[in-house]
């Protein structure tokens, strides 16, 4: 796969980007993730990207230019068009299902504006789809590249260790995981569930089963609405 960022900020991106299962997966050839700044393709001395909004009121709006310019750029690096993301409070709410559906794609195109928004031709004319990563402004569309990326990149192939975790894990049943222990037996007077010891599997099953039921019941019953009304 291979990802494209168009941003402001290449350099917020550095540090996730080099650690982790975002570093493996680039190293082992999973994925390839090209960051290009926007403001390379900006038109006049001053590196102008935003302006104010025509009909008045607060705030900058990104300007289309410099955005179809770096757009048209990146383009050119690679034959696939790839699925172009708008990140914006607006958009679609972004969440497991979507993560995986992006994960099959050959290339994904992603663009962070910073600022109160984008000029709506940007939208329009590159035909992006709007992706929100939760109902909450962000100060940018950087950390919510950056949140669509990391949920993609660790559903590829071979992106975990172990194949099986990104199944069982929260989510990919529409329910909460069950919960965890590992070693010591007993700490600080807790107890790992007994039935965790006994060594049998269809019952170990069976009560994970009942405990992301249970827990999804009484901590997040949206997702049980969601699943009903799908
Ligand atoms: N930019 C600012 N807030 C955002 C959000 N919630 N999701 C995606 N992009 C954003």
């Amino acid at each position: 796969m291979r990802i494209d960022v168009l941003t402001l900020f290449p350099q917020a991106f550095e540090s996730p980007l080099s650690c982790s299962i975002l570093k493996r997966a680039q190293d082992n050839g999973l994925v390839e993730i090209a960051l290009t700044d926007i403001r390379d393709f900006a038109e006049d001395n001053y590196r102008k990207v935003d302006d104010k909004p025509y009909g008045g009121g607060p705030g900058m709006v990104m300007m289309p230019g410099p955005v179809f310019d770096c757009f048209e750029h990146v383009q050119k690096l690679s034959a696939e068009r790839g699925r172009v993301l708008l990140l914006t409070p607006q958009g679609q709410k972004f969440d497991q299902a979507r993560a995986l559906e992006f994960s099959a794609e050959k290339r994904l195109v992603l663009i962070a504006g910073k600022y109160e928004g984008f000029d709506e031709r940007i939208r329009t004319g590159l035909g992006a789809e709007q992706i929100s990563v939760g109902d909450y402004v962000l100060s940018g569309g950087e950390l919510a590249a950056m949140v669509v990326i990391d949920a993609v990149v660790r559903l590829l192939a071979g992106a975990l260790g172990d194949e099986s975790s990104a199944k069982d894990e929260s989510f990919s049943e529409g329910l909460l995981e069950y919960p965890h222990y590992t070693r010591p037996e007993i700490f600080r007077g807790m107890k790992v569930p007994d039935i965790l010891l006994s060594g049998d599997h269809a019952k170990i099953a069976e009560w994970r089963c009942q405990q992301s039921i249970k827990r999804t019941k009484k901590w997040r019953p949206d997702l049980l609405r969601d699943s009903d009304t799908t």
